[in-house]
């Protein structure tokens, strides 16, 4: 089998390329080799790798920027999704893509399932949800897991930014007002892995699982418990001393806003991926963890 994965030194992309291998022969697609800001030369590229599956983990992901910049952010998460989903259409290719809670308002009083209307309040937002449509349009048979607020060992992430401002400050406001699930990259790639290995078998049988889909970790928190988290499994991995952690204040988002609003709900219910797929993620914490141990062992933060 072969497969295409884009994004391949993102988060997720990097750690796709791991989780995947076990497939078959994975053609991993940095932004050199492959510019989503260039859809035009999208379906080129898939003609030249005749993939089997598709996973495209390239995105354009800064969320304040995107608010001067909608122009290409919907090119990239959207125009070139399209074309990756028409060119997957054609190779009679499985498409896997990843969206975001970004595509709900966050008006929601309780966590939000797949068919909820989305409603972005934020570019970002408003060029993922197009990316969605693009791909449900084309045809193609696709899998597209929302996830949310993703870190990892490596990227720009709020893991890696808490633990090197707890470096240099003695003490850190952050948002405690925006709830929502971090998700470890490693533990996506890991579970697309596994659906990817069940939508294969029903393909086989001659069977399409195209759907949307939350996938998200269990539990939830806001910035502010997040942060604390992480400083707390900090310490006790010796990442940290405790003598020297900065203390954590907590704040509402509206006197700091940001250029991109951000929704205060972002919980995702991950209920339908379980029960089609038989998959569901561990808690929240469990993740960041065992993401942490991993840091301490390359000895990074
Ligand atoms: N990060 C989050 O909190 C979050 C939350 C919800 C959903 N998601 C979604 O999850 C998926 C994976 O995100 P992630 O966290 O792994 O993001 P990430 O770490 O920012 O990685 C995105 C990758 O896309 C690449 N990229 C950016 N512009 C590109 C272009 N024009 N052409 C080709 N590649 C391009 C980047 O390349 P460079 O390495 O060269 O910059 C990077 O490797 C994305 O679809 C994202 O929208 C992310």
């Amino acid at each position: 089998m072969m497969l295409m994965v884009t994004g391949a030194n993102g988060q997720v992309g990097w750690e796709l390329v791991r989780s995947l291998m076990p497939f078959g022969e994975v053609i991993a697609f940095d932004r050199a080799r492959c510019d989503l800001s260039q859809p035009a030369d999208v379906g080129d590229l898939v003609d030249k790798v005749r993939p089997d599956i598709i996973v495209n983990a390239a995105a354009y992901t800064a969320v304040d920027r995107a608010e001067e910049e909608e122009d290409l952010a919907r090119i990239v998460n959207s125009t070139a999704v399209g074309a990756l989903a028409n060119a997957a259409r054609a190779a009679g290719a499985l498409l896997v893509h990843y969206s975001t809670d970004y595509v709900f308002d966050g008006s929601k009083a309780t966590a939000y399932v797949e068919n909820d209307p989305p409603r972005p309040i934020n570019a970002y937002g408003r060029s993922k949800l197009a990316g969605e449509v693009a791909i449900c349009d084309s045809g193609c048979e696709y899998l597209i897991f929302r996830t949310s607020w993703v870190y990892a060992a490596r990227g720009q992430n709020f893991v890696r930014t808490i633990l090197r401002l707890a470096c240099e400050r003695d003490e850190l406001s952050i948002v405690a007002d925006q709830f929502g699930t971090p998700n470890w990259a490693r533990n996506i790639a890991d579970a697309t892995a596994q659906v990817i290995r069940r939508a294969v078998a029903e393909r086989a049988l001659g069977r399409r699982m195209s759907g949307t889909y939350h996938l998200t970790a269990a539990g939830e928190t806001t910035w502010h418990g997040f942060a604390v988290a992480i400083l707390e499994f900090a310490v006790s991995q010796g990442l940290l001393s405790a003598t020297s952690i900065p203390r954590l204040r907590a704040i509402p988002t509206e006197p700091y806003a940001r250029p991109a609003p951000r929704p205060k709900n972002s919980r995702l219910v991950a209920d339908s991926l379980s029960c089609q797929f038989g998959i569901a993620l561990p808690d929240w914490k469990k993740g960041l963890e065992l993401c942490l141990q991993d840091m301490k062992c390359c000895g990074q933060q």
